[in-house]
């Protein structure tokens, strides 16, 4: 069983965060645009339980935002030696529940057609494609845009849980 921490982002993170943004992408958003991000939307932090002993050790980072009742996914990374442990899936919940107690009904994203591993990420987690925008990152770097919708049972309540979420599909150690 995976314990995944969840937690917001503070400045102090930026480091870190900014470590792992530039082993993931190329020429990504910079300091500044993580700053605004942690000052004005909403930036998540998970670690794993089970290595964490007793330090906070990130292993996940998810940025999103919500303007007038829309919420989107801009951003989530988790570092390569934690993948398919089930981290980006429970970040991505944990997220888009705080997204939807906060009133958003439907959630976009827009990925690289090239990034199969977020594309299985968001598919698995329900997200529908609805469109697509050629050569949007570039000369042949399409965009898939996605589309989530809440329904009475795909956001289970948070109510009670803390920032502590489990999931039973992965081993306990990294
Ligand atoms: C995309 C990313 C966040 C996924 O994180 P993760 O913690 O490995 O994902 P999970 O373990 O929660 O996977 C959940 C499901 O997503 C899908 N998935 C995850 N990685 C996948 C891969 N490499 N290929 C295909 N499907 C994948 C699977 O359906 C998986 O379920 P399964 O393991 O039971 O098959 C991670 O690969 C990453 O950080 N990539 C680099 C950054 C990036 O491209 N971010 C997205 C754009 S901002």
């Amino acid at each position: 069983m995976t314990l995944v921490n969840i937690r917001p982002a503070t400045s102090t993170d930026l480091p870190w965060i900014m470590s792992v943004e530039t082993q993931a992408f190329t020429g990504g958003w910079s300091d500044q645009s993580w700053s605004d991000e942690i000052r004005n939307h909403v930036v998540l932090l998970a670690s794993i339980a089970s290595i964490q002993q007793g330090a906070d050790v990130p292993v996940g980072v998810l940025a999103l935002s919500m303007v007038a009742g829309t919420a989107e996914v801009l951003r989530i990374i988790v570092v390569p030696e934690a993948r398919r442990r089930t981290v980006g899936r429970v970040l991505l919940e944990y997220g888009i529940c705080e997204m939807v107690q906060q009133g958003a009904s439907e959630v976009f994203l827009e990925v690289s057609a090239e990034n199969q591993a977020a594309i299985g990420l968001y598919e698995n987690f329900g997200f529908a494609q609805i469109d697509r925008r050629t050569s949007y990152y570039g000369p042949g770097d399409d965009a898939l845009v996605y589309r989530w919708t809440t329904t009475p049972t795909n956001c289970p309540s948070l109510d009670g849980e803390g920032p502590t979420l489990s999931t039973t599909r992965r081993s306990d150690h990294v």
